[in-house]
Order: C-alpha cells, then structure tokens, then sequence
C-alpha cells in the first residue's frame, strides 16, 4: 500500500516521477504528491485523489530539478486530503520525506514532539520531524538514529537539504528498490516504476540505508556501518506492463489464465515427469493454509483437493485471524502461505508466527524476492506475470494451479495419480476452451443483474469454495452487495431476504452433489429467486440464465467454473459505469494489517 518514487541524475525528475507514480497507482489511489529539490530549495505539489491530478500542475511548474521524490497513497492515518498527501516537510523545511508503511508508535512520537506544529493527521510526518530534532549532524547518523526510535513498517524515500542533489532511503518492513542506469539513480516500491535507463536493481533489507547520488549508490546496516550489497541485473522490457487493445487490465488479465496457468505448471513438469523440486516434508501431521482474500478462497479449494487426493488433514485460516488465535501448529506441520503480491502484512505476520513455531513455511508467491518469498523456508512460484488490476484473476488461477500440484506431490495412490497428473497437463487448453465459449452468456447474465442490489451465490464442496471467489469479484469491482453461501446453508437464515427478483448465481459443477444443489436451488426458486446457473449440465429448468462449461477431473473444475464468474463480475462493473481497474477503497498491496 503506497508507491514511492525518487530519482537523482542527469535528467528532469518531474517525468520520470509521474510516469513512476502512473505505474505504481495499483498500491493506492487516494492521493499523490511530489517534491523537487532545487539547491537545497524544496518545491511540493500535493493533491487529493488519482495521479492524474498532479499532472498539469506539474507540467506548468516546469521545473528543471534533477532530484526529486513522489508518492501515491492509500490513506490510513486520516482521510485522503491535500494537507495528508505525502510528501511531509519538516517545520525548518531541512527534510522532505515518503513513506510506505505505518508508524505504530506515531501517537507516542507526535506527545513527545510537543513544540512541533504538526500540518498533517499522518503517522508519517513524525519522520520528518525527528530527523531534524537531530541537528546537524551526517544524514546516515540522523537516519540510524531516527530508524531507532520508530516502530511498525516503513520504506522512505527522503532528500535533505543539507545535501540538495542526494536521496536517501530506508526500510523496515516494506519493499524498496534502488535502480541504477546511465542516467542516474533510482528508488521505487517495485520493479514496474522503473524506465529502461535502469540497468541494474538493488532490494534493500531491514534497517538498511540507501544513499544514491547521480552516479554512486552507497549502503549503510541500520547500524550506520557501509554494507556491501550485490546488484541484480534488470531488464526494463521484461517488467512492462501494458494492456495491448484491451480496456481494462483486469479483462485482459482474464485472457491471460492460460498462459499463467501453462507457465506455472511446466516448472513442475519436466519431460513429462512431475516433481516440485523441493525438500517437503515426507507426510505431514498437517497442511495449514493460511492467505487473505482471494488467496484464502484458493486455499479452501486446495483443503478440499488434498484432504481428498492426498488424504491429510488440513486447516485453512484467513491470515489476520490465525494471527491472533493461538494456533496449535508444530514442527510437524507444513503452513502454506499463499500471496499474490509476496508483501500482505498479514500474511506476513502469520509466515513468521508459523516459522516460530517450527512449522516448515511453504510460500504460493507471485512476486520473486518479495517479502513473503524471503521468509518461506520453501518457494512454490507462481508464475502468472505482473498482475495490474486491483481485483485478482490470473494470480488466483495459478494459486490454484500450485495447490493442486502440492496435491499430487503427496498423492499416494498411482491410479488417482495419473487421472490428475492428466487433468492438470490439459488445464490451460480446457480454460481457453471455456474463455472462448463463455463471453457471451456472460455478457448476458450481467444485462439482466446488473441492476439488482443484492445477489446471492451458492455452491456446494468445490463448488462452495468458488462462489466465495466469485462473490468477492462482484462486489469488489462492481459494489453490487453480495455474499456466498454452501447450498444447503441458506436456508438457514439467509433465506428470509430472497425476495421476487432477487439473483442467485448457482454454481452447480460438483458432480457428486448434483442432486444435492439442484434441491437447494428448487428451494430458492420457490421464493421467487432469478436463478443464474453455472454448471456442467446443458439446462437447469426455470432458470434464468444457463452457462454451460465442459467437464474436467472433478477435483480441478474450480479453475474452469470460475471463468465465466470473473467475466461476470467485469461485465457487471461496466454497465455500472465502475472503475474496473482500480476499484475505490481498494489498493493491490495490503502492506498494513
Ligand atoms: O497479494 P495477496 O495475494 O496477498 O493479496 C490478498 C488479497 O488482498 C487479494 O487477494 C484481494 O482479495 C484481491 N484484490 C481480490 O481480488
């Protein structure tokens, strides 16, 4: 949550910062800002609201600075202003800062600051203040100093006017990378913000300090001691994102599964023969899957394919949850961390409670070197690219693509073995079967919902765990109200608010329940329901609307039902006029609990 940007170098700053901004949007969209340091003269340009709206004020400046550093926000502490818009400038204006993360202790600081006239309700702006409650003293020494009293998650992009033309950077928590090229010194939350000048990258570690001038880049341990650190090389074509003729990247991300899923499955099948290439555990007490949001949805498909396939218990948790509820794990577990963005402080949070407990920590994780991906003592990749839209669709379809795999590594008996080793080898052609046949009803349904206020989904077993998916598409980029339910729950309060009209989507591909979800949906039809069907049957009687979708391994049919949901969800958002991409409230990284 949060994107910073910085640059020192040959070039104006004010470019490379907006177009930095522009691609770091996805981490929060509440407000952006931007200081440029002329000669030790800071000039700052806050607004509230998108990115966009920096960008003629910006023009008009035309400044020539060659420093600078910029933010886009996703407000935690107070409400997204121009006055809480990073970035924050101390009172004698020495020190400028940006900040990605939250500063726990802030309230304790802001007391003990007393004389100062503070000008926003942020956590962040206690930075600021600190670091010139030092005096004059070297930047690094100010910085050790300050990264010692502060308390939480932090990456901070900073300029001191001591010393106009250098930037400096910190972290604790939250990701920060320094790139380096030919035509200065970079700093941003992920790799996306980079241009093509960036040749080579550095991710900083806890505590560490960054000090990058136009062409040097020095690295300090949070004690203030010179580190050395190793650069990665960068490729700038590698990382661009671009939505090609789509309108949205969410849809385009749709039609990307197949590939998501073709990549994510071939490091785990190699001349036919499919191994995971890593030392798990041999037969584990328990397999905890633990995640937030759509991930969690993953993990409760994976609980039903192993407990079935691989026959042990497993425990799924919502990561925030598992947190804080004394969880009976051991060294006899395996905890599978499961994460689009590698940085959910949640998730997070529960990767080191589980690695203190001796559990051995698999992590399902889009985002190579990310914070989750460092700290799992096992790294199962997902390889579904960068993934732009807010609301996840290809990184959740190659979460579920991994969590099968773990099925089958633990999968003892061979008939079952092969049955499911075939389904999965045939999983990106049987989703493109589906994305190519299933457009249009989807088009179709979503004319006929879109104008309702409330929608229900049901669905039993695998079934179940897939409506959770496709509830959570809907409202989240579309605000229709709706919640998913088993089946055979709703009746069970729930009920009491079908009324004439009211959409139910039934998703009714679980062969073995079939009869079981047809019954629940003859219950709500009786009150008056319009039931919208996805299923593996031709026609469901009296139901409003029918997608049909071809049959696979029963235990891998989430990864096709949930096809026509997510496209659905989009074209329900767009005939109410939604922001698809970047729905409101929302941020890609959740990097604050
Ligand atoms: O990056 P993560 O996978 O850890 O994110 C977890 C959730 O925040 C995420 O899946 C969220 O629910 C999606 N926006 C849903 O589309």
């Amino acid at each position: 949550m949060c994107g910073i940007v910085g640059y020192t170098g040959d070039k104006r700053a004010a470019p490379f910062l907006l177009g930095g901004l522009e691609k770091l949007e996805y981490r929060g969209y509440d407000s952006a800002g931007v200081a440029l340091s002329e000669e030790g003269n800071f000039q700052l340009l806050r607004r509230a609201g998108r990115v966009t709206q920096l960008k003629t004020p910006l023009e008009k400046l035309n400044s020539a600075a060659v420093t600078g550093i910029a933010h886009t926000r996703w407000a935690t502490h107070g409400p997204p202003t121009e006055e809480n818009a990073h970035p924050h400038l101390s009172e004698k204006k020495q020190w400028v800062v940006v900040h990605n993360g939250i500063i726990e202790n802030a309230e304790e600081l802001r007391r003990e600051l007393a004389d100062v006239k503070f000008k926003s309700e942020t956590d962040t702006e206690v930075i600021p203040h600190l670091l010139e409650k030092q005096g004059e003293i070297n930047p690094v020494e100010a910085l050790v100093n300050t990264q010692k009293r502060l308390e939480g998650a932090w990456a901070l992009g900073i300029l001191c006017a001591a010393m106009p033309d250098t930037l400096f950077c910190a972290c604790k928590g939250s990701p920060l990378l320094v790139g380096v090229g030919a035509g200065g010194t970079y700093l941003a939350s992920d790799y996306a913000a980079f241009d093509e000048d960036v040749t080579t990258t550095y991710r900083l570690c806890d505590g560490e300090i960054g000090v990058l001038t136009k062409n040097t880049v020095c690295f300090y341990n949070c004690d203030g001691d010179i580190i050395d650190k190793s650069g990665e090389k960068f490729s700038w074509k590698e990382q661009r994102i671009d939505k090609g003729d789509y309108e949205h990247f969410m849809r385009s991300e749709i039609d990307q599964q197949p590939l998501a899923l073709r990549q994510t499955l071939a490091q785990f099948f190699t001349d036919g023969a499919f191994s995971l290439s890593c030392e798990l555990p041999e037969k584990p007490r328990k397999i905890w899957l633990i995640a937030c949001g759509s991930a969690y949805h993953a993990c409760v498909t994976g609980k039903y394919v192993i407990e079935e396939l691989a026959k042990i218990p497993c425990e799924t948790a919502v990561a925030s949850e598992f947190r804080y509820c004394y969880p009976l794990i051991g060294d006899s577990d395996l905890a599978v961390f499961v994460s689009q963005s590698g940085e959910t402080a949640d998730t997070l949070a529960a990767v080191r409670e589980a690695n203190a407990n001796g559990a051995v920590s698999v992590g399902i994780v889009n985002v190579p070197g990310s914070a989750i991906a460092r700290e799992c003592r096992i790294i199962l990749p997902t390889k579904a690219g960068t993934e732009v839209a807010v609301a996840t669709t290809k990184a959740y379809c190659a979460q579920l693509a991994v969590l099968y795999s773990l099925a089958l590594h633990y999968v003892t008996d061979s008939k079952q073995k092969n049955a499911f080793q075939q389904a999965l080898r045939r999983l990106p052609e049987d989703v493109q079967q589906v994305l190519d046949t299933t457009e249009k009803p989807a088009m179709d349904m979503a004319r006929e919902i879109y104008e309702a206020e409330h929608a229900y989904f049901i669905g039993r077993n695998l079934d179940f765990s897939t409506v959770l998916e496709g509830s959570l598409k809907l409202k989240e980029i579309s605000y229709l109200h709706s919640e998913a339910y088993p089946a055979g729950e709703l009746k069970h309060g729930t009920i009491s608010l079908v009324e004439e009209g009211t959409p139910v989507i039934a998703l009714a591909c679980c062969e073995r329940l079939l009869p079981k979800t047809l019954a629940n949906i003859r219950e709500v039809m009786a009150r008056g329901a319009a039931v919208f069907a996805v299923t593996t049957l031709d026609d469901i009687e009296d139901a409003r609307g029918v997608i049909t979708i071809r049959k696979t391994h029963p235990l891998v049919m989430p990864s096709l039902a949930v096809v026509p949901l997510q496209l659905l969800s989009y074209h329900v958002a767009r005939l109410r006029g939604c922001d698809i991409d970047k729905p409101r409230n929302l941020a890609k990284s959740v990097t604050v609990e």
